[in-house]
């Protein structure tokens, strides 16, 4: 599709990405930003091919999508040392400590932040520096996952709420600011409880929110069991769909995604070669 000035979009097959091209980092207007508005929330996922912007363009350009969150593992080991709104993921070790969050390690299908109650909306992620291979990204319409289920799943999801505890990462970890919980039944943790579809405050869509894992998620109301059977049907049919886009990077592009509307996650790579990317994120409403 052609826009109206000289920014242009080039659909991917997976239906979920499009390359934006004709974007002047160093120079856009109001005007340019809206048509980016516009492709973002039209297609969920949008990249930036070669932008080789810096960490002070990246957050002026990020704050025009709304205010930003703080990543909790901002205030852990992926704090930006001079721009606060940056959350750094890296592998690469400084001073005998990791310069960034997750590693090399794998991160699985999820949506950010999933556990607070206002998740964030958007995300925009930077390559700064990229091993040779590995570390690839994988992205999916949460959209197409409520669009394309059959008619008994749709039926079972219909008005349907979600607890997700938010004591405990998904490596096992006390989140940061919990404490131990003294029950064994996680549903009387502390957590926080979404609709199980979402409808988009912008587009109007409807999207299937399973969050970041089936553990300690439950369908409120259900017996446990049918919760996890359930659970593990939707997750099948979300993730087990061919209409995936894979982003194999190189340094200097951005990667720019709606997260009430998609999914994604990274392959892992090579402890040995290093992976930085430099991410914004910002504010979302609360689902309903
Ligand atoms: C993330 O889940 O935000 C990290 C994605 C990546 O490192 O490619």
């Amino acid at each position: 599709m052609l826009t109206k000035n000289r920014i242009k979009s080039v659909q991917h097959e997976s239906n979920v990405c499009a390359d934006i091209e004709g974007f002047d980092f160093n120079s856009y207007s109001s005007d340019d930003i809206a048509i980016v508005r516009q492709l973002w929330l039209q297609h969920g996922v949008i990249r930036f091919r070669d932008a080789n912007i810096s960490d002070a363009q990246q957050v002026d350009f990020s704050r025009h999508f709304g205010e930003f969150v703080i990543h909790p593992k901002q205030l852990q080991e992926g704090g930006h040392p001079t721009h606060p709104e940056i959350l750094v993921i890296s592998n690469a070790m400084k001073g005998g400590k990791p310069s960034g969050a997750m590693g090399n390690s794998e991160a699985t299908w999820h949506t950010d932040t999933w556990f607070y109650e206002r998740p964030p909306a958007g995300a925009i992620l930077r390559a700064v520096q990229v091993p040779a291979s590995g570390g690839d990204t994988y992205f999916l319409s949460t959209y197409r996952a409520y669009d394309t289920l059959p008619g008994h799943l749709r039926e079972s999801v219909t008005g349907r709420q979600i607890f997700f505890q938010n004591v405990y990462d998904k490596t096992g970890k006390l989140r940061l600011g919990k404490a131990e919980p003294k029950s064994e039944d996680f549903r009387e943790w502390q957590g926080i409880v979404h609709p199980l579809v979402r409808t988009h405050g912008e587009t109007g869509r409807k999207a299937l929110y399973l969050g970041g894992t089936s553990e300690g998620a439950w369908i409120v109301g259900m017996p446990l069991d049918e919760s996890d059977d359930l659970l593990a049907q939707l997750w099948k049919h979300t993730t087990g769909t061919h209409e995936v886009f894979v982003q194999k990077w190189d340094a200097g592009d951005i990667m720019m995604w709606d997260n009430r509307c998609t999914m994604h996650r990274r392959d892992s790579f090579d402890p040995n070669s290093i992976r930085i990317m430099h991410r914004t994120t910002t504010a979302g409403e609360r689902p309903v």
